[in-house]
C-alpha cells in the first residue's frame, strides 16, 4: 500500500480481538516509533509495552475506564523525558517539542500497526498520575499516550475529514483562494465535481453536423 493509502484508511479501533499479536510485529512497531522526528533528533521517548492482564487492568481503569482496552493484547505507554529537550530548547523544548516528538513516534506507530493489518488506539484521556504510579515512571518523566494495538474486532467507517479548501489559507491567516483547483489539483472538491460533468460530458454521443 502506498504511504496515502496507508494513511487514509487507518482508523481508530474501539475493540480489539482477544487474540496474540506476535513480537516480530510488536517490534516493527516499535521500531517505526524510533524512526520518527524529534526536535534536533534529541529522541526523549520512552516506550513501555505492557502485556500484563493486571497492569493492563489499572492502565485501563486510570484511562477513564476505557475497558474495551482489555482485549488489546498490548499496550504501549508513549512516555516523553521533557527536561532532556529542555536542556536543548528551554521553555518550547520542555513543553511544546516533547509532546510533538511523542506525537510523532506515536503516529507511526498507529501506521504501522495499520500496514502489518492489525488495529491501534491512540488513548490520550488518562489520569497521568495514576499511569505514573502503576509503571512507576520517574518524576522527570510523563506518559503522553496509551497505544492499544490487537486484531480489530471491527473496523469503523471513516469519521468525516474536512475539506482541504477550509482548511487552507495562502499567504495570510484567512486568505483563501478565489481558484483552488488551480493548486490543489485532485485534492480539490471543486474540480472533483468538475471532473465528473466533464466525465458525463464525454459519455454523451458525438454530434456530427450532416449540412457539411
Ligand atoms: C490527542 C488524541 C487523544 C485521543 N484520545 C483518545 C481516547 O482517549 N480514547 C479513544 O478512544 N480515542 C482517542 N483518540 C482517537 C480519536 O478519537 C480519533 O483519532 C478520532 O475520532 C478520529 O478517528 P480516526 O483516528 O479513525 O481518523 C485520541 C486521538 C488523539 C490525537
Amino acid at each position: 500500500m502506498d504511504v496515502i493509502d496507508t494513511i487514509k484508511s487507518r482508523r481508530t479501533i474501539k475493540e480489539f480481538l482477544p487474540e496474540f499479536v506476535s513480537w516480530d510485529k510488536i517490534s516493527k512497531i516499535l521500531d517505526a516509533a524510533r524512526h520518527a522526528p524529534s526536535c534536533g533528533n534529541v529522541q526523549n521517548w520512552k516506550f513501555v509495552v505492557v502485556i500484563e492482564t493486571e497492569v493492563k487492568q489499572q492502565l485501563a481503569e486510570a484511562a477513564l475506564q476505557q475497558y474495551e482496552i482489555l482485549n488489546a493484547p498490548v499496550l504501549i505507554v508513549v512516555c516523553a523525558e521533557p527536561e532532556k529537550a529542555g536542556r536543548y530548547y528551554g521553555e518550547r523544548g520542555e513543553h511544546l517539542f516533547s509532546i510533538q516528538n511523542c506525537a510523532s513516534a506515536t503516529q507511526n506507530m498507529l501506521l504501522e500497526a495499520h500496514s502489518l493489518g492489525l488495529g491501534a488506539r491512540w488513548i490520550g484521556g488518562f489520569e497521568e498520575e495514576m499511569v505514573k504510579r502503576i509503571l512507576s515512571l520517574p518524576e522527570e518523566v510523563q506518559p503522553q499516550v496509551i497505544v492499544a494495538i490487537g486484531h480489530p474486532k471491527e473496523v469503523p467507517a471513516k469519521p468525516p475529514k474536512m475539506p482541504l479548501e477550509s482548511l487552507v489559507y495562502f499567504n495570510t491567516w484567512r486568505n483563501r483562494l478565489r481558484d483552488p483547483t488551480k493548486y490543489m489539483g485532485d485534492y480539490s472538491a471543486i474540480i472533483k465535481r468538475k471532473l465528473h460533468t466533464t466525465k458525463e460530458a464525454i459519455k454523451k454521443p458525438f454530434l456530427v453536423d450532416k449540412k457539411e
